[in-house]
């Protein structure tokens, strides 16, 4: 066949589709080329636009390398990895919510065990915070060995990833046989999205927002259990009704108290006063989900 037209194009794309041998990448693609197709439609895209949207996509492309994720954050302030993650995780009752990764998560961190203190080798301080609490499963028992991925920005909202420094506010978190895990650091502070690529200037040009609330990022992980890609967001923070890559839940807002007691942060470690945060985590058993998100986390290895 010949002679393609506006009316009949779609139609013989999909039709050539059809050998795709992988069923799923056949339905995925006739997806996208349908609503690819749809899109220059509804849009009347023109030729330049559209280079316009070529030359973007390539300096999108331009500004990964191995510690920047310029598509994730793409993804992300499009509200797209949102949306996976709404569809891929139907929480059970009582689970933690799943947020997104964002691009600033890194395989190796430091281990730590019970009592841990993130802020080694931190290059700049912040306001001293205990975060301790319990991995539980969603009925409520204990869940003995999990592991909590924990990473934040410093205090100047700048990831360790953004910088050319060591590894600084992440560690892997070992809770203990009981399912209780407790670390040092510095509490959380609201920051921008990084605005000096060609994601910030998609950002200024349609006047959205780049804050994120502040909060610290988690994974948390366990045998026979679906592991959780998370955030808790810190309570009475200004942006968390207009974060820019939309990934606040309402149960993931956690209360950071203020604590005055000397002897308690001698024995904690920590400058008197300092906060306070006490968080569960709740996971679901394990299923065919589980697989996927450690997939996810492989995928963004492999990016990386
Ligand atoms: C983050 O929280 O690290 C993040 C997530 C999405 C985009 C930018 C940053
Ligand atoms: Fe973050």
């Amino acid at each position: 066949m010949r002679q393609f037209t506006e009316e009949n194009l779609t139609e013989e794309v999909v039709t050539r589709l059809k050998q795709t041998k992988d069923k799923r990448l056949r339905e995925i693609m006739t997806s996208a080329v349908k609503h690819l197709h749809a899109f220059a439609r509804e849009a009347h895209l023109t030729e330049e636009e559209w280079f316009e949207g070529i030359k973007f996509l390539t300096s999108v492309g331009q500004k990964c390398d191995g510690k920047r994720q310029e598509f994730i954050l793409l993804s992300d302030v499009l509200g797209l990895s949102m949306m996976v993650v709404a569809l891929n995780h139907k929480t059970a009752p009582g689970a933690t919510e799943a947020t997104v990764l964002g691009p600033f998560f890194a395989h190796g961190a430091k281990e730590f065990d019970y009592g841990g203190d993130l802020r080694e080798g931190a290059t700049m301080s912040g306001e001293d915070v205990w975060v301790s609490g319990r991995v539980l499963s969603v009925d409520g028992k204990p869940i003995p060995g999990a592991t909590l991925d924990i990473w934040q920005a410093k205090a100047d909202g700048i990831y360790d990833l953004q910088t050319e420094g060591e590894f600084e506010l992440r560690g892997r978190v070992k809770a203990n046989a009981k399912g209780k895990y407790a670390f040092a650091s510095y509490k959380p502070k609201f920051y921008s999205i990084p605005m000096d690529g060609p994601v910030g200037d998609l950002v200024r040009a349609t006047g959205n927002r780049h804050m994120r609330p502040a909060h610290m990022h988690a994974i948390v992980a366990a045998p026979g259990y679906q592991q959780v890609i998370t955030h808790v967001f810190v309570d009475g923070d200004p942006y968390l009704d207009g974060d820019a890559v939309f990934a606040v839940k309402n149960s993931l807002v956690g209360k950071y108290k203020k604590v005055n007691d000397d002897a308690e942060a001698k024995k904690l470690g920590l400058s008197n006063p300092f906060v306070k945060l006490t968080w569960d985590f709740r996971l679901s058993p394990d299923k065919v989900g589980a697989k996927k998100a450690r997939k996810k986390i492989a995928a963004s290895d492999a990016v990386a």
